[in-house]
């Protein structure tokens, strides 16, 4: 098959599709009515891709065969298919992440605008920042695709995101992101378009990608990274807050009785902030007991952490 073929049979299956080929073209269409020279034609005719109806002196008539048929129905999925995709299914997303009510409402928008608007999560650890990423992957399957900053250089993001084609790109640790990659996402997340300077080769995506991201720290990240963020900044729990959410998570995520729960939080408020030393807590109070975990783990000669 030649360069240009695929366009040739691509107007040819549109002529066909518009005309009425029983009425019209009983003995096929010629040369005339396509406006392909005879010799394109019968070129294609000696490939396969047309089947010759009627020849005399004056006339040919061609119609596409069957095999032309089949193959530009399996190319035109891949041409058009990926472009109009349902949007993501948003209901019940972020159900097991206590709190937090406007990075929800905006992550949800962010996940079915129509354009893309970048979100960087940050702030400091145990914050629910990686549970809002594996919550969207999890709604979002395949048209997401997760990375770690730390870890993404193996293949390249270039790379994966070539292959993978994701709509969504879930990029945690960003601010751990090596140099070659980084360049990769400012570029696509301005067009949706890589350019890959070794070779030169462009890249259009199908979709237009967008990326929510974590990040502990703002201050390792460039300017002009961080401009192609709507950032949000989550600052560590009140006592308050603290107390809910770890109500929350020992009961719903670790499976703890409530009234556990509520008195590993009870116990916990004001010697923690951390959700994760309630997690810690809670897993070894079967052995220890609430007081003699909190005191190992927390308080004595472990202060330092
Ligand atoms: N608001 C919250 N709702 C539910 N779980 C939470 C919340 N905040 C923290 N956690 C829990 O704390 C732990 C740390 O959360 P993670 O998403 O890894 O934090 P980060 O990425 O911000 O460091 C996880 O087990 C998570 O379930
Ligand atoms: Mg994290």
């Amino acid at each position: 098959m030649k360069e240009g073929d695929i366009e040739l049979l691509t107007g040819l299956v549109k002529f066909e599709n518009s005309a009425d080929m029983e009425k019209e073209y009983r003995i096929g269409w010629s040369w005339r009515h396509v406006r392909i020279w005879p010799s394109t034609l019968s070129r294609l005719f000696k490939d396969g891709y047309l089947e010759n109806v009627f020849r005399s002196n004056s006339y040919t008539g061609y119609r596409l065969s069957e095999a032309a048929k089949e193959l530009m129905a399996r190319a035109e999925p891949e041409e058009t298919g990926q472009t109009n995709n349902e949007p993501i299914a948003t209901g019940g997303l972020f159900e097991d992440i206590v709190g937090h009510e406007d990075v929800k409402e905006l992550l949800t928008a962010c996940l079915l605008a129509e354009k893309p608007v970048h979100v960087l999560l940050a702030g400091p650890p145990a914050l629910a920042k990686s549970l809002f990423l594996w919550d969207i992957e999890r709604v979002a399957g395949k048209r997401a695709l997760w990375l770690v900053g730390s870890a993404t250089s193996k293949a390249g993001l270039w790379d994966v995101v070539a292959e993978r084609q994701p709509e969504i790109l879930l990029i945690d640790e960003l601010d751990k992101m090596n140099a070659a990659d980084t360049a990769a996402l400012l570029s696509l997340m301005e067009g949706g378009r890589l350019v890959r300077a070794k070779r030169g080769r462009e890249l259009n995506l199908h979709n237009q990608l967008r990326v929510v991201a974590a990040s502990n720290r703002l201050s390792m990240l460039s300017p002009e990274l961080r401009s192609r963020f709507a950032v949000r900044m989550l600052t560590a729990y009140s006592r308050g807050d603290y107390l809910i959410v770890v109500r929350g998570v020992l009961s719903r995520r670790e499976g703890l009785p409530q009234d556990l729960a509520d008195e590993v939080a009870r116990r916990l408020d004001g010697v923690s902030q951390d959700v994760r030393d309630a997690i810690r807590v809670a897993r070894l109070a079967p052995q220890l007991g609430i007081d003699r975990a909190i005191k190992l783990l927390i308080g004595g000669e472990s202060s330092e952490k």
